[in-house]
C-alpha cells in the first residue's frame, strides 16, 4: 500500500481557538515520520484529526480505501505511567485494541485471544499476560500499549510521545521493535526528543499551528527556525548537544 492518506488545507479548532491552520501533508509507503513541535503546537490534535476524533473546520483528508475498510490505524495515545494505575490485565488492555472495530456487545473470540497472545509474545511480554498494569515497569507498560496499538495489524501506526514511559534501558529495544514494525506499517511518532529520534526516523514533520514536512531524518537548528518550530533539542552521549532557545 503506497499512498496512505493526504491532508488538503486542513484547519482544526477547539471552539474559537484555531490550533491547526492550512495543513497539507501526505504519508506514503513505509515512512517513519517524527512529529515534533513545541508544547501546545498541535501535535496531538493532528493525530486526533487523522483518527477522525476531531472534525476539521475546513479542508479534507483523503484516505487509501484499504485503510478505511480495514480500520487499519493503530494508536498509542499520550499517557504517562501515573495515568494507568488500574487493576486491568495486560491481555485485557491488548484486546481493547480490537474494540474499535467490533460493536460493543460482540464478544472477543478465541481467535482474538490467540492474536493477543501472539502480539504479547512478539513484544517480549510472555509471562505477564495476567499481570495487572500497576504491577508493570514503565518499559513493560509502554510495550503493552504498543501491543494494543498493533493488534489490529495496522498499516499506519500513530504514537503520541511513547518515550514518556521509557527509561534508557528500554529505549534501544523499543526503537528496534519500531524498526521491525516499520517494515510492515508507516509510523508517525510524536516526540520531544529530537536528538534521540533522528537516529530512528526517516523524515520530520514540524508542527506549530502550521506543518512543515522535512523529508530527511536530519534536521538543523536553521531548519527549525525557518519552519517557525521553536523546540529544545537535548541529546546526550556521542550525539552533538544543541539547545534552541524559544523565539517570538
Ligand atoms: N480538548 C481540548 N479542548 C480545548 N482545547 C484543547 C483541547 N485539546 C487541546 N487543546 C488546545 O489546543 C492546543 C494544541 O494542543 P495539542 O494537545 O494538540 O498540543 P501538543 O502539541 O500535543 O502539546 P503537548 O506537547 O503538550 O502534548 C493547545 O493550546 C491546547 O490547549
Ligand atoms: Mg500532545
Amino acid at each position: 500500500m503506497d499512498f496512505l492518506f493526504e491532508m488538503n488545507s486542513i484547519s482544526a479548532a477547539y471552539g474559537t481557538n484555531m490550533v491547526l491552520q492550512d495543513i497539507n501533508f501526505k504519508v506514503t509507503g513505509n515512512d517513519f515520520v517524527g512529529v515534533i513541535g513545541p508544547n501546545g503546537g498541535g501535535k496531538t490534535t493532528l493525530l486526533k484529526v487523522i483518527l477522525g476524533l476531531l472534525k476539521p473546520v475546513s479542508g479534507e483528508i483523503v484516505f487509501n480505501n484499504e485503510l478505511i475498510q480495514s480500520y487499519s490505524i493503530g494508536y498509542l495515545p499520550q499517557i504517562s505511567t501515573g495515568d494507568v494505575n488500574y487493576p486491568v490485565t495486560v491481555t485485557d488492555v491488548v484486546l481493547s485494541g480490537l474494540m474499535m472495530r467490533k460493536n460493543i456487545i460482540s464478544r472477543m473470540t478465541q481467535a482474538d485471544k490467540r492474536k493477543a497472545g501472539n502480539v504479547i509474545s512478539e513484544l517480549g511480554l510472555s509471562g505477564l499476560s495476567a499481570a495487572t498494569l500497576n504491577e508493570l515497569s514503565g518499559g513493560q507498560m509502554q510495550r503493552v500499549f504498543l501491543a494494543r496499538a498493533i493488534i489490529g495489524d495496522p498499516k499506519l501506526l500513530l504514537l503520541d510521545e511513547p518515550g514518556n514511559f521509557v527509561d534508557s534501558t528500554f529505549e534501544n529495544d523499543f526503537y528496534e521493535k519500531l524498526r521491525e514494525l516499520n517494515k510492515r506499517m508507516a509510523i508517525l511518532m510524536v516526540s520531544h526528543d529530537v536528538g534521540t529520534i533522528s537516529a530512528h526516523i526517516k523524515s520530520f514533520a514540524c508542527i506549530n499551528r502550521k506543518l512543515h514536512y522535512h523529508p530527511s531524518h536530519e534536521i538543523t537548528n536553521d531548519d527549525l527556525l525557518a519552519y517557525g518550530c521553536p523546540i529544545q533539542v537535548l541529546t546526550h552521549g556521542d550525539i552533538p548537544h544543541t539547545v534552541l532557545k524559544t523565539h517570538k
